[in-house]
């Protein structure tokens, strides 16, 4: 692929060779097929497209020095793909059907993922959708799995460079016994007026709080959020939000390298008390925060002295990167080799 200029590649859908598709019908799942088209022929009263039955994941491929493909924990979004789904009431993806879908569809592309050293990398997008025909609100009784890969660059275009968040009262994302827990589609169709009016406001991104008591932070748009202080890492716990696998492995990586870490509810007030915030997730990474801007009380949260990065973010910025892409000792277990 001498023609992709993978150093500047934005986080976004460039096209490949082949993804991958099963159909689940009469109660069981179908064989994969591979397809090069980048279409979907479906039928126009799928539950899909009327009552939002649509669930998907995201993960990357890295590419090592030593040549090797890398996945970071994928059996983490198998298993959250089957929680989104039960949460709509699709049908699950196996997690073996989920394996054999990514591996493939990687391998059949191996050509996208981008070079190491670029800071690209390949991400899988794994997609379930209700494609049965009903017109009464209930479940399909038919589903469609497709998994593609796009290579992509940093999510947030400043890449570790620290981002602006603006809080958001006026629009919920989700709501507490809601689907905000399930990455389905209607919590980001959701999530879209704040997030246009973070952009246009010239932010990188809403910072939603929770919808009951707007009282405590909940997640900044794609991503979950954290602060530091004292060495301590705090990150929000919410019935709202997504659980982060990046989030997660933050937890056990600050823990290893001597930070103390909270999983609590985090109050709008105590920004004023992190020395350190961010936003993580596959796509995000870790994206420093340089301000929080409150529009209702026109505070401003500021975390990054000389508009860098604080030294705890930066530690735990590099540590995760170089175990993603094989750098360092896979300590905890998370890398898995595509052959
Ligand atoms: N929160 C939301 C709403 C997301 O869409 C994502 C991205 O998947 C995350 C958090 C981060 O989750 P993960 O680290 O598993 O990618
Ligand atoms: C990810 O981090 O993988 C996500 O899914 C974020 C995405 C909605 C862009």
């Amino acid at each position: 692929m001498d023609n992709l200029d993978w150093k500047n590649l934005p986080f976004g859908y460039h096209k490949t060779d082949y993804n991958i598709r099963y159909t689940y019908k009469d109660g069981k799942w179908g064989d994969l097929k591979i397809s090069t088209s980048e279409y979907i022929d479906i039928h126009i009263a799928a539950t899909g497209l009327h009552y939002g039955q649509e669930a998907f994941e995201g993960l990357k491929a890295y590419m090592g020095k030593d040549g090797k493909i890398r996945l970071f924990r994928w059996e983490e979004n198998a298993k959250r793909f089957i929680i989104s789904a039960d949460g709509i009431k699709m049908a699950k993806v196996p997690v073996g059907l989920f394996r054999e879908a990514i591996y493939k569809v990687i391998s059949l592309n191996r050509k996208f993922v981008p070079p190491y050293g670029t800071g690209a990398t390949l991400y899988i997008r794994p997609l379930l959708y209700g494609s049965g025909p009903e017109v009464g609100v209930k479940p399909s009784g038919e589903y469609t799995f497709i998994v593609f890969v796009t290579p992509v660059g940093p999510y947030f275009k400043e890449g570790v460079k620290p981002v602006n968040m603006l809080i958001c009262r006026d629009v919920d994302r989700a709501a507490p016994k809601g689907t905000g827990i399930f990455k389905v589609g209607g919590n980001y169709a959701a999530s879209l007026r704040a997030l246009c009016a973070a952009r246009d406001g010239g932010y990188a991104s809403s910072l939603f709080l929770d919808a009951r008591e707007k009282k405590y932070i909940d997640e900044c748009g794609p991503a979950n959020f954290f602060g530091i202080k004292n060495n301590t890492y705090i990150t929000p716990k919410s019935e709202s939000i997504l659980n982060s696998i990046t989030n997660m492995s933050l937890i056990e990586m600050a823990g290893s390298l001597g930070m103390k870490t909270e999983r609590r509810q985090v109050p709008v007030e105590e920004l004023s008390e992190f020395t350190e915030a961010g936003a993580c997730g596959t796509a995000a990474v870790i994206s420093p925060i340089a301000k929080i801007f409150d529009p209702d009380t026109n505070q401003v949260y500021e975390f990054c002295k000389d508009g860098k990065p604080g030294e705890a973010t930066m530690k735990l910025y590099n540590k995760l990167v170089s175990i993603q892409y094989g750098d360092e000792p896979d300590e905890f277990g998370w890398i898995s080799i595509v052959e």
